[in-house]
């Protein structure tokens, strides 16, 4: 068959803010189909493990495949300590993911700043290349909806790339899928 087109992703945003989560829920390595049916202990563990997911250290990377695309993504660390690697991954990157927790009010302002200073970036500022925003942990009481989540981070001032917010519960994988096809609509 036809080889599928291959797409380098970033993955961005503060710690703690959810990215390896839901990168965690697009790989098929958690999917217990291989299992066969007998194996709810089985499942049970992986989702046991999907809990226990630790912050990131420096970066990881992920690779999925869809069916015209194959993905390799790169799941950085959000810490500051580690946020003057991402820079180095833009050249090489075609799209990026940029994941907000909703409910973390006082970091917004953080949040803006790292945004602000990935889009002047010289390797990012010139270029048409997607931006795919989860305003994650939706299911969070105090959450911020997705649309005051956009108007806090100023998105209606991207005006050269291609942006979309969706909100994200990351822990049951709601919203990921939606946000994943418009990303996959802009690489195709
Ligand atoms: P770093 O690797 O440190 O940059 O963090 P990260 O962005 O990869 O965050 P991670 O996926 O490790 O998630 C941080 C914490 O938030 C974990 O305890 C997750 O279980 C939790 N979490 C992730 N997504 C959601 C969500 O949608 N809702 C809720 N309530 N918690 C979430
Ligand atoms: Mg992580």
């Amino acid at each position: 068959g036809l080889r599928k087109k291959e797409v380098n992703v970033l993955c961005l945003g503060l710690d703690n803010s959810g990215k390896t989560t839901i990168i965690n829920q697009l790989k098929p390595a958690n999917h217990s189909n291989h299992l066969g049916p007998l194996s709810e202990e089985w499942k049970h563990v992986s989702q046991t493990q999907a809990q226990e997911i630790v912050p990131t250290i420096g970066f990881n990377i992920e690779k999925f495949k869809s069916s015209s695309l194959s993905f390799t993504v790169f799941d950085m660390s959000g810490q500051s300590r580690y946020r003057n690697l991402w820079e180095h991954y833009y050249k090489e990157s075609h799209a990026i993911i940029f994941v907000i927790d909703s409910g973390d009010k006082l970091r917004m302002v953080v949040a803006k700043e790292e945004l602000d200073t990935l889009l002047n970036h010289q390797d990012i500022r010139s270029r048409k290349i997607p931006v795919l925003f989860f305003a994650n942990k939706m299911d969070l009481r105090d959450a911020m909806s997705s649309v005051k989540v956009s108007q806090m981070l100023c998105l209606e001032n991207i005006r050269d790339k291609p942006w979309h917010i969706c909100a994200s519960n990351a822990i049951k994988g709601e919203g990921l899928q939606q946000g994943l096809d418009w990303l996959q609509e802009q690489i195709a």
